[in-house]
């Protein structure tokens, strides 16, 4: 699997422990930023993830700041994106088996290194189940304008 990954600074100190578990597991990972621990704001990297993702079909993103909420929700206004905010490995394989999600969120308050570990574990080893999950998540996706818009810059 190939990866993104970009953080905001509350994100930033556990971002080289997850790429080292995402290339351990035999995957690829790009590293999005930020490259220090400086304050940013998280929709920036949110959306340098999201957008990523989108283009690069079939790829993957990881994305944490604090709690992983706001990076999450910046995440998800990308059409195309279905971020889960995760706390464990169960959260993180349902978000592949039936959410068919594309972007892991986590916060780096909020979880230890184990977790992250097995989630990002979880996260790579599940298929997505389709059938009637595939129903329900081609329902979020927007059919017009009304459904969700690359923010502003
Ligand atoms: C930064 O202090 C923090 O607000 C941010 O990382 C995130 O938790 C927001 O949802």
């Amino acid at each position: 699997m190939k990866f993104y990954i970009a953080t905001d600074h509350a994100g930033y100190a556990l971002k080289a422990f997850v790429k080292d578990c995402v290339i351990s597991l035999g995957h690829e990972i790009v590293d999005l930023g930020p490259d220090s621990a400086d304050r940013v704001d998280y929709p920036d990297y949110a959306k340098k993830c999201a957008k990523a993702v989108v283009t690069d079909e079939g790829s993957f993103g990881i994305v944490i700041c604090g709690t992983g909420i706001g990076i999450s929700i910046a995440a998800n206004k990308i059409e195309g994106i279905r971020a889960a905010l995760c706390h464990d490995a169960y959260t993180a394989s349902m978000a592949r088996a039936h959410n068919d999600a594309n972007i892991l969120a986590f916060g780096e308050r909020v979880v230890g290194k184990g977790i992250v570990e097995s989630m990002i574990d979880a996260f790579c080893t599940t298929e997505f189940e389709g059938g009637r999950h595939a129903n329900r998540v081609s329902k979020i996706e927007p059919k017009s304008n009304f459904g969700r818009f690359d923010y502003i810059d």
